[in-house]
């Protein structure tokens, strides 16, 4: 029943499928990599490199949930491919303002699909000569598994669907949405350059 919905909120409704992941599981995962990365990072400053878009609400939430003292920095990255699916060739949009010489580096980021994005961006990072280099993904898809990209930290392990919110778009929109879920097939399709 839509009645009752603006016209925005009822667009979004039929271009949502279904709820993947709620609002409540995402914070409390968050919280829980938060303790992890605290653990492990004890008496370690720690840089935190974001990758824009997708992953500005993991970071901003994530950063919130540590206890260590921390710097953030950002990284937008833009990989061609065909379809949904990302090609490795990377071409960096906004590079990090901060020299990660020596620096303890935890990437954080959205979602690693094929993984060629991230594997791209490790070997650019760790030619920078930084003292440490991991990974921090909210989610992973099952193609991740075929490239050889060590994530120390992962969220949720989900099934191959497009999805949508929490920094995750399509064609830009559903950023903000606070849970994780995926499109309805009847907006799915587009092609050409995916910017993560
Ligand atoms: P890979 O690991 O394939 O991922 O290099 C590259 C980028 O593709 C984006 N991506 C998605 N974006 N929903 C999205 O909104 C998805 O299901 C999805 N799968 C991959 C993402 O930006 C990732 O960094
Ligand atoms: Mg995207």
């Amino acid at each position: 029943d839509r009645e009752g919905l603006s016209v925005d909120e009822a667009d979004m409704g039929a271009d949502l499928e279904k709820v993947l992941i709620p609002e409540v599981e995402l914070q409390a995962k968050i919280r829980e990599l938060a303790a992890q990365v605290d653990e492990d990072y004890a008496g370690r400053e720690l840089l935190l490199v974001g990758v824009l878009k997708g992953a500005v609400m993991v970071m901003a939430d994530l950063a919130r949930a540590l206890h260590s003292p921390v710097s953030m920095d950002w990284m937008a990255v833009s990989s061609y491919g065909s379809g949904t699916k990302s090609s490795g060739v990377v071409r960096i949009m906004k590079d990090l303002d901060a020299d990660i010489m020596g620096r303890h580096v935890l990437i954080v980021e959205d979602i690693v699909d094929s993984g060629l994005t991230l594997s791209w961006l490790m070997s650019n990072l760790e030619s920078r000569g930084p003292a440490s280099i991991e990974v921090c993904t909210l989610l992973r898809k099952p193609d991740a598994a075929k490239i050889k990209v060590k994530v120390k930290y992962v969220g949720f392990d989900i099934p191959n669907e497009f999805v949508i919110g929490y920094g995750l778009d399509y064609a830009e929109r559903y950023r903000n949405l606070p849970f994780v879920g995926t499109l309805a097939p009847h907006v799915y399709g587009g092609s050409g350059e995916q910017e993560a």
